[in-house]
């Protein structure tokens, strides 16, 4: 272990190196898609939310961050930190690879207080077996730092070794119950299995294998990547535990696992130490065309401005995920969904929705009432929404349209990003075809029979530079797509296509800056 735990590059340097790659990029950074209202580096890549918590007064979102171009390549950890989870302010990159087990990348993890008060943090380092490419696999290890002010970070360096050369051996997601530390991570078995590993420990550095906490069923998903793992309650006040995991290899099917790699939890129950028993089948976490590598934590009771605490809080990242990727000459890749609150609803399903923090953005408000769109005609709620919050309540009895909804990033050369309740699927639908740039398509957020049979659906849509995310019936779906506006303003429309659209309620909001920009 002492060799793999070596320096090849002090830390602190690596540090500044990757700050100055960083500045580099933002300075000549193009803003036209640049995010108003969501986590983003100010230059280069990012991929998965890292390391979310709440610590000594500060919500903490770390993130999967290349410093040196706009596309994936050698992984740091990037920073931002706020008080009230909407302002945010930049820190400094918290993690380089500077040990010989993480030459190739610090790796996604997680964040917990430990015991001794201070932020703990767990990671995978990743290295090439060969020292030079990946030709020959990679090797995994889950490694640890740790923290006093939750900015500057001391390496522990490795705390659990890859025991057979496992290629995909990452991830890692540590939590506490009942006195005991456990974490989990994701594995591809020798039979190249999609497995969850299940370890623990008293101290947060001694770890010991206790089991595998699940293996997927299908046996195309050859790898469970970003592990996530919590307790809910039910409507009975018995106690769930979902299990998380962005499943590699899943085929599509229907309007499943549309994307190339897809994001998704079961519900189940699950003894300390046991495996995890699933009661659900799979589901998605959200049926947008971008979701992935999501990660959620838990804010502390007391430690937080909200009275109640205890809420599960998730960041997604929007992965473009297909080639090209038209943010690769704008200086800076990747951003984060908004935080949202997961919670057992009373139809036993997993709801998510913004975190109540959100309506703070809100500048100005425009209640436009009820409005009724005659069939082939347009609306328009908006001449320019950059940044913008929607809520639109269709009533369905009234409806009669086979599509209608809301056209967003409506510009004068014809593009736009279409999110519409489609009577003839059954659902709510984000169409990008008539989008100028990047991948298209649509994807599909199914509607219940008690939905459809409901007098009205409830849409939540939010508009920023990039991207548009959708919020159904108070969380029951949520789709994240990036959507590349064409230039000039961007307006927003109300659409009914083969009959007419009743809207009850429409109100709109402005929403300022996180301060990132
Ligand atoms: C998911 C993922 C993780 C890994 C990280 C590397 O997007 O592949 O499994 O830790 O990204 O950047």
């Amino acid at each position: 272990m002492n060799d793999i735990n070596r320096e090849f590059v002090d830390h602190d340097e690596a540090l500044a190196q990757a700050e100055a790659g960083v500045a580099k990029l933002a300075a000549e950074r193009n803003d036209r898609w640049y995010p108003k209202f969501h986590i983003a580096s100010n230059g280069g890549w990012i991929n998965d939310p890292n390391g979310l918590c709440y610590y000594k007064g500060r919500w903490h979102v770390f993130y999967q961050l290349h410093p040196y171009g706009t596309q994936w390549g050698p992984m740091h950890w990037g920073h931002v930190s706020s008080t009230d989870m909407i302002h945010w302010k930049r820190e400094p990159i918290a993690l380089a690879p500077s040990l010989e087990a993480e030459r190739a990348g610090v790796f996604s993890g997680s964040a917990t207080t430990g015991d001794d008060g201070r932020l703990w943090i767990f990671y995978t380092g990743h290295r090439w077996a060969n020292g030079v490419d990946d030709a020959d696999e990679n090797l995994e290890v889950q490694c640890a730092a740790v923290s006093d002010d939750g900015v500057h970070f001391e390496k522990l360096g490795v705390i659990i070794d890859n025991p057979e050369g496992f290629k995909h051996f990452r991830d890692p997601k540590v939590w506490k119950t009942g006195g005991v530390w456990y974490m989990t991570f994701g594995v591809s078995s020798a039979e190249q299995r999609g497995q969850m590993w299940l370890y623990t420990s008293e101290d947060m550095v001694e770890w010991t294998f206790k089991t595998v906490l699940f293996e997927h069923p299908d046996p195309d998903v050859f790898m469970l990547e970003c592990p996530d793992f919590f307790p809910v309650t039910d409507k009975d006040g018995n106690e769930k535990w979902v299990i998380g995991f962005s499943a590699m290899g899943a085929k599509k099917n229907g309007f499943m696992n549309r994307n190339v790699n897809n994001a998704g939890y079961m519900i189940g129950t699950w003894e300390p130490g046991g495996q995890f028993k699933p009661e659900t089948e799979f589901r998605p976490w959200d049926c947008g065309h971008n979701f992935y590598a999501p990660q959620s934590f838990n804010t502390v009771p007391g430690d937080t401005n909200d009275a109640e605490g205890g809420r599960q809080i998730m960041y997604g990242w929007l992965s473009p995920f297909v080639q090209p990727v038209p943010l690769d000459d704008e200086g800076w890749c990747g951003q984060l969904t908004l935080p949202r609150e997961v919670y057992l609803g009373e139809d036993g399903d997993i709801h998510t929705v913004p975190a109540a923090e959100m309506t703070g953005l809100r500048t100005d408000s425009t209640d436009l009432g009820a409005v009724n769109v005659k069939s082939g005609s347009e609306h328009v709620v908006a001449e320019d929404a950059e940044a913008m919050e929607i809520e639109l309540t269709i009533d369905l009895k009234h409806t009669t349209a086979e599509r209608a909804g809301i056209k967003v990033h409506a510009t004068a050369d014809g593009s736009y990003t279409y999110v519409a309740y489609d009577d003839q699927i059954g659902g709510v639908v984000l169409d990008r075809q008539a989008n100028a740039y990047g991948d298209r398509g649509y994807r599909v957020a199914p509607l219940t029979e008690a939905e459809l049979a409901a007098d009205e659906l409830k849409l939540r849509v939010y508009v920023d530079r990039g991207s548009v995310e959708v919020y159904v019936n108070d969380g029951r779906q949520a789709m994240s797509s990036y959507s590349y506006a064409a230039d000039g303003p961007r307006a927003v429309k109300l659409a009914a296509e083969s009959g007419d659209l009743a809207v009850s309620a429409l109100t709109t909001h402005n929403l300022a800056s996180i301060g990132l920009e």
